[in-house]
């Protein structure tokens, strides 16, 4: 079985980007949960704050291990010893962006495959950049994100849940 390597931003990490961690857990020997420190976002918690939101949540599957990187993703999937990348698809407008990044990581370094998993149905709509919206202005996050998440969001944002 080979191992996988499930990178993103985790800003934060919501119960769609869960439900493909659990889902690659069971699939894969070992799972590296990957936080990028150098995206061109400008992230809302700090990745040392977003590494401890996935270590936390994590702590359920054995073989998952969660770890910050820099520079080429195919570079640090090949130096963990995972050969490949898992990212969740939602809508069809994840498709352009995700087939861009497939196919120049492959063009980059081949022995790296990336498979894509479906999301959950209950999480076709969400996205990090929605949930800290909703808690921004005040709404319901519960369902979105796991309770310790929320709880950090509303700290970070210092407004309470209705
Ligand atoms: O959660 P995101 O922001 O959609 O994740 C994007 C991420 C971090 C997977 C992507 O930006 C990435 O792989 N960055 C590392 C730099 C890299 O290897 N770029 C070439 C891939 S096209």
């Amino acid at each position: 079985m080979a191992n996988a390597v499930v990178p993103g931003s985790f800003d934060p990490v919501t119960n769609g980007h869960l439900d493909i961690i659990a889902r690659a857990a069971g699939m894969f020997e070992q799972v590296t949960v990957a936080v990028a420190r150098n995206s061109s976002k400008t992230p809302l918690f700090s990745t040392e704050e977003r590494l401890e939101m996935l270590a936390e949540v994590c702590t359920v599957y054995p073989n998952v291990t969660v770890d910050a990187f820099e520079g080429l993703l195919v570079s640090y999937a090949l130096g963990r010893g995972a050969t490949v990348i898992v990212r969740g698809l939602r809508a069809v407008s994840d498709f352009e962006y995700e087939l861009q990044m497939a196919l120049m990581n492959r063009r980059l370094n081949s022995a790296v495959e990336t498979v894509f998993m479906m999301t959950g149905a209950d999480y076709s709509y969400l996205s990090s950049n929605i949930v800290k919206e909703i808690a921004r202005l005040g709404g319901s996050i519960e369902g979105l994100v796991p309770n310790s998440v929320g709880q950090r969001l509303q700290q970070k944002l210092g407004k309470p849940r209705c």
